[in-house]
């Protein structure tokens, strides 16, 4: 049962880890839709398969069964590369801004990569900031200059900053303080609400998760009642 609608549709999703010593389970049978224009919270203890369920949808790896249909058609038969580059933005709890570089290259950098090209990169990158809620000023500012709050501005500027329509944050808060961990939160919200993004987010905090769309809960690779 597809639910057609949907742009990401999660059915049956298996994945283990395989290592000399055993095969952990992380996945065991997770089916979950998430929409455009919605925020997600994915939340269950350490070790649910939270991370796991990311890296899948980001195109990481290939499921051992199951599949992920991205507007319908399956992820497995698309080549990953592509895929992950004109759909996927990324944010982390460290941030994974390049410390040697200025606000305005690690933007740039992330770009190029993704081969997006901007015939004004300079107000591009501007604009982007704004968006973020930071001044034009920061654009020449080395990362390492910033507080927490604002490097992961920053990197939430980087991932939307090739028109990604996908944005995995991986426990984006788990560095900053109460305040500024809301107004990251705040921050994904307005991407799926005012600029059509399916942002999904690993949390820890149950405050935090009760902000966004739908909570989904994962416990032992499984996908149990929604709260
Ligand atoms: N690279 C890996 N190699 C082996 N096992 C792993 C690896 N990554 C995660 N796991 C295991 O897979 C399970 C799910 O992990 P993960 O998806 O990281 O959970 P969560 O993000 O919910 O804490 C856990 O048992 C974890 O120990
Ligand atoms: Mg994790």
């Amino acid at each position: 049962m597809n639910n057609e609608s949907a742009l990401l549709s999660v059915r049956h999703a298996v994945y283990d880890y395989r290592t000399k010593a055993e095969t952990v389970h992380a996945l065991r049978d997770v089916s979950l839709d998430f929409h455009a224009g919605m925020m997600y919270a994915v939340v269950g203890r350490s070790g649910s398969g939270k991370s796991t369920l990311l890296s899948m949808i980001a195109g990481f790896d290939r499921l051992k069964a199951g599949e992920i249909l991205v507007n319908g058609e399956n992820l497995s038969k698309m080549d990953p590369e592509t895929y992950r580059r004109k759909h996927v933005g990324m944010v982390f709890q460290a941030y994974h801004l390049i410390p040697q570089l200025t606000v305005s290259e690690n933007i740039r950098l992330a770009m190029e990569i993704a081969g997006y090209v901007c015939n004004d990169v300079h107000s591009y990158v501007n604009t982007l900031l704004e968006k973020v809620g930071l001044d034009a000023s920061y654009a020449k500012k080395r990362v390492t200059r910033l507080s927490g709050g604002e490097q992961q501005r920053v990197a939430v500027a980087r991932a939307v900053s090739t028109h990604a329509d996908i944005l995995l944050a991986d426990e984006p808060t788990g560095n900053l303080d109460d305040e500024n961990a809301e107004m990251i939160v705040d921050l994904l919200y307005r991407m799926a609400h005012e600029d059509g993004k399916c942002v999904i987010m690993v949390t820890h905090s149950l405050e935090l998760a009760q902000k966004c769309d739908q909570i989904y809960r994962l416990a032992g690779g499984k996908n149990v009642a929604e709260v």
